[in-house]
């Protein structure tokens, strides 16, 4: 058999980063989307043989046009996807503008629709295809200054679930990931003190690391998870339960 393409958006860094290592060491071809910093993707792509392809995922039309290239280059149509970009623009919702809501919202929930959309007809098709979209402890437990970003990760659980009813016929699976603070950039940006006190909040008392959450998307996209659909799987060290 021909090897599964892989598209991670957000892939060169982070949790994404670990996700294409992941799906590499499966067996797939692996292709990652970024945004930014092409030193670092082209560095990214030289040391781990995975494919990087700039666009904005928070545009419909660079989704459709990112995908078109990523399915021309490799001859073969997109079987798993991977939404893993975001972003967070924390504010209380009193000091909150309405750009830190709209970008959140284009980035973390449209990102899931402009992506999904640029796929799922090939995946129709071909009667097969995983979708797993990254979304947050922070959708489940709410969190001060995230009203933005914690909507936008519950709004991603509901999609998924509606989008996973829809393509169950077509052997398609549709599932989200909920990881809790994970030790990458996003993170490091907390005050140590704030980081501090949420991780006395997690049972196991640590922050995930980033190939914890890449082992969860490697298990829902194998093969043998295709009875899996509609669900998150939540990676928090016991702080959700
Ligand atoms: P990160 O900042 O390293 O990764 C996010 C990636 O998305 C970056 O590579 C960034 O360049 C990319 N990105 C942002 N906007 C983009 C756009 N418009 N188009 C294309 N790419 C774009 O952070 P991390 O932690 O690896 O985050 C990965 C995912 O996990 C995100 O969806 C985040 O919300 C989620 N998450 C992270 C948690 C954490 O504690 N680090 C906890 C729960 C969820």
């Amino acid at each position: 058999m021909t090897k599964r393409l892989a598209l991670v958006t957000g892939g060169t860094t982070g949790i994404g980063a670990s996700i294409c290592m992941a799906l590499k060491a499966g067996g797939y071809d692996v292709a990652a989307n970024f945004i930014a910093d092409e030193q670092q993707a082209d560095d990214f792509a030289k040391e781990t043989g995975v494919s990087v392809y700039q666009w904005d995922v928070s545009d419909f039309d660079q989704c459709a046009s990112g995908v078109k290239k990523v399915c021309a280059d490799f001859g073969t149509n997109i079987e798993v996807l991977v939404n893993n970009a975001g972003i967070t623009c924390d504010h209380m919702l009193h000091k909150m503008a309405r750009a830190d809501w709209d970008a959140v919202m284009s980035v973390d929930l449209g990102a899931c629709f402009n992506m999904s959309r640029a796929v799922i007809g090939e995946m129709r098709d071909k009667e097969f295809g995983r979708i797993i979209s990254i979304s947050s402890i922070n959708a489940q437990l709410g969190q001060i200054g995230q009203a933005n970003y914690s909507a936008a990760k519950a709004g991603v659980i509901g999609f998924t679930k509606s989008l996973a009813r829809e393509s169950a016929t077509k052997n398609i699976t549709v599932n989200a990931v909920a990881p809790g603070y994970t030790d990458t950039a996003m993170v490091q940006t907390m005050p140590e003190e704030v980081l501090k006190a949420m991780i006395s909040q997690v049972p196991m008392g640590r922050l995930a690391r980033p190939d914890e959450i890449a082992r969860a998307v490697a298990f829902l996209t194998a093969d043998e998870s295709g009875f899996i659909t509609g669900q998150t799987l939540s990676i928090n060290g016991g702080h959700y339960m």
